[in-house]
C-alpha cells in the first residue's frame, strides 16, 4: 500500500504529458510576461487593505518589519520553487513538483491544499475589490442596496453581487485564452504600480516623525476567553496571548504574508512559458524582489503619515491621504486599487484552474476536466466549474478568516516544496536544473523552519479549519484518486503485461 501512496511520476513523463495535443497548453510567455504576471498577482489586498488592520492591531509602525520578515520567508521558498519550476516545467506548481519527488499522496495533499489557497484567495480579493468599487461609487453618489453590498463588519446576511460578478466576468476572459488575459494584466499592473509609487513618493512629504514613536509598541495582553484566536505557538508554549511587541511583528507577518501570495502562481504557468528553464526563476525572484521593496516603503510611509492607531481598516492608503487633507490623491488611489485588484483576482483564478487541470490530467480528479478547448486551448471545464463555485463563495463569505486559511495553506505548500528539493536532489541528481537552489541543504531547511514559524504564528482556529479541509481531501483521495490515478493504471498495465504468459506458451 505504501508503495502506491508514494509512487512518483517520472519528471520526463510529466513533460511528455504536456505534449499530448488534446491536453497541451499554448507556450507563449516570456520572462518579462512572467514578472508582470507575478507583480500583477502579488500586489493586492495585502498591501491595499491588510496594512492598516495589522498596523493598528498587531505591530504599529513595525508592520514594515513584518513585511520584511514575510518577504524573507517567501524569498527562501522562492529559491526552492525556482529550482523545481525550472526542472519540472509543467502546469500545476507545487503539485506537479511533489508528484515528481515525494509521491502521489503528498502530491494529492499539496494539490488539494493549493485548491484551497487559490479558490479562497480569489474570493478574498474579489470581496476586497468590491469594497473599493463601492467606495468609489459612494464618491459619485451611488449607493448599493445593503443586501447586495459588502457585508464586512456588519454581520448581516447578504450577497456581495459585485464580488460575484467580478469572478464570473474573469472566468469568461480566462476561458477565451491566456494571451488576452496577459495583455490586460500588463496594462493593469502599470496602473497598480503607479498608484503604489504615488503613495510612496507623494506620501513621503506628509510624514511626521512623531508617528514613529514608538516604532515597536509595547506588548499588550489579549483578553482571556479568546484563546482559539491566539497564535498557536503561544498556546503550545503556554505563553500569555499578547499583541504588539516583538511577537506582534511575527503575528503581523503571518497575516501580511497574504500580500506575497502569488509568486508561487508564476510557477503554475511554467508549461505556458517559452523557455521555462531560464525564464521561470527570473520571473519568480524578480517579481518577489520588486514587491518586497514596495511593501516596506509603503508601510513606512503610511504609518509615518498617520498614527498607527488612527489608520483605517477598509482603505488605509487612501484614507491616510484624506487624513492629511489630500482627498484628490485618495480618489486616485482608490481607483488604482480597484483596477489593480482585478488582475490579482484573475491570476489567482488562473492558478487555481491550472492546478485542478493538472490533477485531472493525472486521473486524480475526473479526466473530463482536463480536455482543453479545441479552439481556445484553455482548460475551459475546470475554469467554468471553479469560477462559479468561487463566485458563490465570494458572494456569501466574509474575508478576514479566509485570508488566514489561505496563508496556512500556502505556507504548508512551501514546506512541501522545500522538502521536495532535498529529496529530488538525492533521488534524481541527474536531472538538468536550469536554476539550482544555492547552499542546499541550508536554504531548504531554513525555508521549512521559517514557513513553520509563520504557520505557528496563525490563530489556533485557523489550524482547526485547515485540518478539516485536509481531512476532506484524504477522503476524496482514498475514495476516488487512488483508484483512478493514471500513473497507478499504467503501472497495473505494465505489471499485467509482465505476468501474462507469452503467446507461444514459453516461460519468459
Ligand atoms: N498577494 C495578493 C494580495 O495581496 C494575493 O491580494
Amino acid at each position: 500500500m505504501s508503495s502506491t501512496l508514494f509512487r512518483t511520476k517520472k519528471v520526463e513523463q510529466s513533460i511528455l504529458d504536456t505534449e499530448e495535443p488534446e491536453h497541451a497548453l499554448k507556450k507563449s510567455l516570456s520572462a518579462l510576461d512572467l514578472t508582470v504576471f507575478g507583480v500583477g498577482v502579488i500586489i493586492g489586498t495585502g498591501i491595499f487593505v491588510l496594512t492598516g488592520t495589522v498596523a493598528r492591531d498587531n505591530a504599529g509602525p513595525s508592520v514594515a518589519l513584518a513585511f520584511a520578515a514575510a518577504g524573507v520567508v517567501c524569498a527562501l521558498a522562492a529559491l526552492c520553487y525556482a529550482e523545481f519550476a525550472s526542472t519540472v516545467p509543467v502546469a500545476g506548481s507545487a503539485y506537479t513538483f511533489s508528484y515528481a519527488s515525494l509521491g502521489e499522496l503528498p502530491a494529492w495533499i499539496i494539490g488539494w491544499d493549493l485548491v484551497l489557497e487559490f479558490a479562497l484567495g480569489t474570493a478574498v480579493v474579489a470581496v476586497g475589490w468590491s469594497g473599493y468599487v463601492q467606495s468609489l461609487m459612494d464618491n459619485a453618489g451611488w449607493e448599493m442596496p445593503a443586501a447586495l453590498g459588502s457585508r464586512e463588519g456588519t454581520g448581516d446576511f447578504g450577497f456581495d453581487i459585485l464580488a460575484a460578478a467580478l469572478v464570473l466576468v474573469l472566468t469568461a476572459i480566462l476561458v477565451l485564452g491566456m494571451k488576452l488575459s496577459a495583455r490586460i494584466t500588463s496594462l493593469v499592473v502599470a496602473i497598480k504600480v503607479t498608484v503604489v509609487l504615488v503613495v510612496i513618493i507623494a506620501g513621503a512629504f506628509f510624514i511626521k516623525g512623531a508617528n514613529y514613536d514608538p516604532f515597536i509598541p509595547k506588548a499588550q495582553d489579549v483578553p482571556p476567553g479568546e484563546s482559539l484566536q491566539a497564535p498557536l505557538i503561544q498556546l503550545i508554549f503556554g505563553w500569555a496571548p499578547s499583541n504588539f511587541g516583538v511577537m506582534g511583528i511575527f503575528t503581523a507577518a503571518s497575516v501580511v504574508f497574504f500580500a506575497f501570495i502569488g509568486f508561487d502562481v508564476v510557477a503554475t504557468a511554467a508549461e505556458e512559458t517559452r523557455n521555462p528553464q531560464r525564464d521561470m526563476p527570473r520571473g519568480i525572484l524578480g517579481s518577489l524582489l520588486i514587491c518586497t521593496a514596495l511593501y516596506v516603503a509603503v508601510s513606512i510611509v503610511v504609518t509615518g503619515m498617520q498614527h498607527y492607531s488612527d489608520l483605517s481598516v477598509d482603505a488605509p492608503l487612501a484614507d491616510a491621504f484624506k487624513a492629511t487633507g489630500h482627498p484628490w490623491y485618495a480618489g486616485f488611489i482608490s481607483f488604482g486599487a480597484a483596477v489593480g485588484l482585478t488582475t490579482v483576482c484573475m491570476i489567482l483564478l488562473l492558478g487555481q484552474t491550472r492546478v485542478f487541470f493538472a490533477m485531472s490530467r493525472d486521473g486524480l480528479l475526473p479526466r473530463f476536466f482536463s480536455r482543453v478547448h479545441p479552439r481556445f486551448k484553455t482548460p475551459h471545464r475546470p475554469t467554468i466549474l471553479l469560477g462559479v463555485v468561487i463566485a458563490v463563495l465570494a458572494g456569501f463569505t466574509p474575508l478576514n478568516e479566509l485570508a488566514a486559511l489561505v496563508n496556512i495553506g500556502t505556507l504548508f505548500a512551501f514546506v512541501v516544496v522545500a522538502i521536495g528539493v532535498l529529496i529530488l536532489r538525492r533521488t534524481r541528481p541527474d536531472l538538468h536544473r536550469a536554476f539550482r537552489t544555492p547552499w542546499v541543504p541550508v536554504i531548504p531547511i531554513l525555508s521549512v523552519c521559517a514557513s513553520l514559524w509563520l504557520m505557528l504564528s496563525l490563530p489556533a482556529e485557523t489550524w482547526v479549519r485547515f485540518g478539516i479541509w485536509m481531512a476532506a481531501g484524504f477522503l476524496v483521495y482514498f475514495l476516488y484518486g487512488r483508484t483512478h490515478s493514471r500513473l497507478g493504471k499504467e503501472r497495473e498495465t505494465a505489471v499485467d503485461d509482465v505476468l501474462k504468459p507469452p503467446p507461444n506458451g514459453e516461460t519468459p
